[in-house]
């Protein structure tokens, strides 16, 4: 890429006065969590969403659907934020050390951004560090070992052993949460320049972010080594890891 691109998107980074980023699995797969797609590793190469990420498989076969989003939960707690991370953190603090706007939407549930630092986020998969009681509706934060019993049993609902808990993501077939969903769309009201790292754009409504943005003119930055279906129609296709690109940018800005 050549340096007159990166210092672009620098100037572009100093002007803009309200910054949204996107960010996907592909932002931790350097602190070794795997993606969902791709070539290796990605866990829908591995096992068929449909088993797993819906409200019909956790029906079917509680026990498989929280052994598995337990197994990523510890994952995650063990890995630790990455150079793009944090790269976006301080991103986050020149920007509103000056006074400008600066969102951070996620559609990752690892909860690395808030470890590395960024206060303005906002997780529109929700948590899989938050887990809820299929009776109560209650949340529940587990220690960071892994739970005894698949499915866990609801701490809230002891007379009732039926009551179990689920992870508090967002499943194929389920709405995002409506206070993310307002958050997304007041950022994109005022955004004037979209990041969008580490997704392969094709989940919806995510995916439809950057669109809005295309379609509204804003300056466009996809962080990406690999090609994604709006790579040609952003303003800047940046083919880098996004730990290795994003702290080139913060040292410009
Ligand atoms: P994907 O796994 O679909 O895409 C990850 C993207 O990250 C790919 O386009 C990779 O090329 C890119 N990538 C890999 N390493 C990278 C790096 N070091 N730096 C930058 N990019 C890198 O993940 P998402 O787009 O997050 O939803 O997937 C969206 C949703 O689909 C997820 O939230 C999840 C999944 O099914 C649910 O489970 C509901």
């Amino acid at each position: 890429m050549p340096d007159s691109v990166l210092a672009a998107i620098a100037a572009a980074t100093r002007r803009a006065r309200h910054i949204v980023v996107l960010t996907g699995a592909g932002i931790s797969a350097e602190s070794g969590l795997s993606t969902f797609r791709g070539p290796r590793d990605a866990l829908w190469s591995k096992h068929d969403p449909m088993q797993l990420a819906t409200p019909e498989a956790f029906a079917r076969d509680p026990e498989t659907v929280t052994r598995w989003y337990d197994w990523r939960r510890i994952n995650s707690l063990a890995a630790q934020p990455n150079p793009g991370h944090i790269a976006l953190a301080q991103l986050e603090a020149l920007t509103t050390a000056r006074g400008d706007r600066f969102a951070l939407l996620t559609q990752n549930v690892d909860r690395l951004h808030h470890r590395a630092g960024s206060r303005n986020v906002h997780e529109i998969h929700g948590s899989i560090h938050v887990w809820r009681c299929t009776r109560t509706g209650r949340d529940f934060e587990p220690p960071p070992e892994p739970f005894m019993r698949f499915p866990p049993p609801s701490p809230f609902a002891h007379d009732d052993p039926r009551a179990i808990l689920r992870p508090g993501v967002v499943w194929f077939g389920e709405p995002l949460p409506s206070d993310a969903l307002r958050t997304a769309a007041d950022a994109m009201e005022s955004c004037d320049l979209f990041f969008s790292i580490g997704t392969s754009s094709v989940v919806f409504p995510a995916a439809g972010f950057i669109e809005r943005a295309i379609a509204r003119g804003d300056i466009t930055v996809e962080v990406n080594p690999e090609p994604t279906p709006i790579s040609q129609r952003v303003a800047h296709t940046i083919r880098a890891k996004a730990g290795e690109w994003l702290p080139m940018l913060v040292t410009l800005v």
